[in-house]
């Protein structure tokens, strides 16, 4: 049965704390990586009830530092269903412990695997995506993957079908 980003929609919120910073009080990249993973391996299961795990982190950026004592919401929703993989989008929205404010603070893309008990790829879901930006994220999302497997040796330039088109 087919899917929308919605039925995937997850939220994991929580503070930031001293074990989890670097010496200018800005949490750790790789404290925000796992968090991340967490919500997006979520997300993923939501959509396709099977294990799933993490084949790439396809882009991250790491826009703002985030403070101590911030509240960190991460949200992750799968855009697009392939055959076996899925590629989750990831906002992270950050509270200022003083100023109180809402801000975007990251975003990033991982793609997830379904697989059985064996560690062999699974089909999942059909998704159908229904906001605009749904739809943009979806649209992009067959360009994101073949970067992925050409960057991690599994497709061949010449293959990138959507890759080549956007520089002809
Ligand atoms: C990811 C994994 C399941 C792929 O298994 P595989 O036997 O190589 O399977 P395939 O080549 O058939 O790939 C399966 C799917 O993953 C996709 N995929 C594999 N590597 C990818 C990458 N780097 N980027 C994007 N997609 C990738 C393939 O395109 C394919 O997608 P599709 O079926 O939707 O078209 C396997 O490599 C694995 O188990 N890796 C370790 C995962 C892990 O332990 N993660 C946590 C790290 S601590």
């Amino acid at each position: 049965m087919a899917k929308t980003p919605k039925d995937s929609y997850t939220l994991l919120t929580d503070i930031v704390l001293p074990s989890e910073t670097n010496s200018l009080n800005h949490m750790f990249g790789g404290e925000l990586l796992a968090r991340m993973d967490r919500a997006a391996s979520i997300a993923a299961r939501r959509h396709c009830n099977e294990i799933v795990v993490t084949a790439s982190v396809n882009h991250v950026s790491f826009d703002k530092p985030i403070p101590l004592d911030s509240v960190v919401s991460v949200s992750a929703k799968v855009s697009r269903a392939f055959k076996t993989s899925m590629e989750v989008v990831i906002q992270v929205w950050i509270e200022h412990p003083k100023e109180g404010q809402k801000y975007k603070a990251n975003e990033a893309i991982y793609t997830f695997v379904a697989v059985n008990e064996q560690k062999k790829p699974v089909p999942v879901p059909v998704l159908v995506p229904e906001t605009k930006e749904e739809k943009e994220y979806f649209d992009a999302a067959l360009r994101r993957k073949q970067l992925s497997l050409v960057l991690a040796g599994r497709m061949k330039p010449d293959d990138a079908t959507e890759l080549k088109a956007l520089f002809s």
